[in-house]
C-alpha cells in the first residue's frame, strides 16, 4: 500500500481538492483507496457527505479507539474514508507530554486487521503540528500541492526542510512523490513562469501533471461530488486523471523516487 501525505502548511494551496479528486480518479482507474481526513476543518469529509463525525478520529489518536471502527464507506465503490472530527483541533493539547505522539496513527494503521487498499491518502491541515507530523511519520511519500503564485514559493523551501527533518528523525524512508502545481492559469504569463521556476528550483521533484484553474473544482464540494461525478469531462477531472496516471506509472516502473533535498 502506498501511503501519501498531502501536505502544505500554506492554507488554500489545493490539498483538499487534490486529496478528494485524486482519490476519485485513482478509484476510477481501478485502485482501492482509503482517504484519511486529518484536518479539523473536515473539508474532505464534507465533500464526501460526512459532517460532524462525533469524536471519531480524535478518539483513535487520543483514546485507543481502533481505526477500523471509524472507517466509512463512501458513495464511490472502493473508496473508504476516515472522516475528520472537529475535536481534532484539540489533539495537540490532549497529547501534550505523551511519548512518541507523532507515531500514534502509524501504530493504528499497522494494527488494522486488513489493509485491502492500494493507496492511503492523507489530507493534512494547514499547520505543521502533531496532526501533520502523524501523517508524515506514517507516510512513505509526500505530495505537495502548490498554488501557482509567487507567494506560494516562499513557504515551500521551509516545508521541504521540515520534511527533511522528519525524514532524518522519524521516517527515514520518506520520499517526495511530487510537488504539484495547482490553480495554474495558462492564460497568464505569471502562472506559467511560476511553474517554470518550480521546475528549475526543485529539479526532478515537480510533477509533470499540473492542475489548471477550473471553476468546476471549486463548485464540486457544494454538490458533495468529486469532480469525476460532478463534471466528468471538465479540465479539472482530466488534470486529476493525469495525476493519477503519473502516480500509477511511478508504481509500475518502480523508479527510485527523488529523495528530499
Ligand atoms: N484547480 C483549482 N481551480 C479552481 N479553484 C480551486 C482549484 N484548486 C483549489 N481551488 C479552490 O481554492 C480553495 C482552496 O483549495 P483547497 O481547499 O483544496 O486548499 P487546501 O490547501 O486544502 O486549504 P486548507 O489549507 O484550508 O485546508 C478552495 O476554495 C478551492 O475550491
Ligand atoms: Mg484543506
Amino acid at each position: 500500500m502506498r501511503i501519501i501525505a498531502i501536505v502544505n502548511q500554506k492554507g488554500g494551496s489545493g490539498k483538499t481538492t487534490t486529496a478528494v479528486n485524486l482519490a476519485a480518479t485513482l478509484v476510477e482507474k481501478g485502485k482501492k483507496v482509503l482517504l484519511i481526513d486529518m484536518d479539523p476543518q473536515g473539508s474532505a469529509s464534507m465533500w464526501y457527505g460526512f459532517k460532524d463525525q462525533g469524536k471519531g478520529l480524535y478518539q483513535v489518536l487520543t483514546d485507543g479507539e481502533k481505526l477500523e471502527n471509524v472507517i466509512e464507506k463512501t458513495k464511490l465503490d472502493n473508496l473508504h474514508i476516515v472522516p475528520a472530527s472537529p475535536l481534532l483541533a484539540g489533539v495537540e493539547k490532549a497529547l501534550a507530554g505523551e511519548v512518541a505522539s507523532e507515531s500514534i496513527l502509524k501504530d493504528r494503521v499497522a494494527n488494522l486487521p486488513s489493509q485491502p487498499w492500494d493507496y492511503l491518502l492523507i489530507d493534512c491541515p494547514p499547520t505543521l503540528g502533531i496532526l501533520s507530523l502523524n501523517a508524515l511519520t506514517l507516510a512513505n511519500e509526500v505530495l505537495v500541492p502548490v498554488e501557482a503564485h509567487v507567494m506560494a514559493l516562499h513557504g515551500l523551501v521551509q516545508l521541504l526542510k521540515t520534511i527533511n527533518v522528519v525524514k532524518q528523525r522519524l521516517n527515514p524512508s520518506l520520499a517526495i512523490a511530487g510537488i504539484l502545481p495547482c490553480r495554474v492559469d495558462q492564460r497568464t504569463k505569471h502562472s506559467v513562469e511560476i511553474v517554470d521556476q518550480l521546475k528549475d528550483r526543485f529539479q526532478g521533484q515537480v510533477c509533470s501533471s499540473v492542475i489548471r484553474e477550473n471553476i468546476r473544482l471549486a463548485e464540486a464540494p457544494l454538490h458533495l461530488k468529486p469532480i469525476t461525478e460532478y463534471d466528468t469531462h471538465c479540465n479539472g477531472a482530466q488534470d486529476y486523471r493525469k495525476l493519477a496516471d503519473e502516480l500509477m506509472s511511478q508504481e509500475k516502473r518502480e523508479i527510485p523516487k527523488p529523495s528530499v533535498v
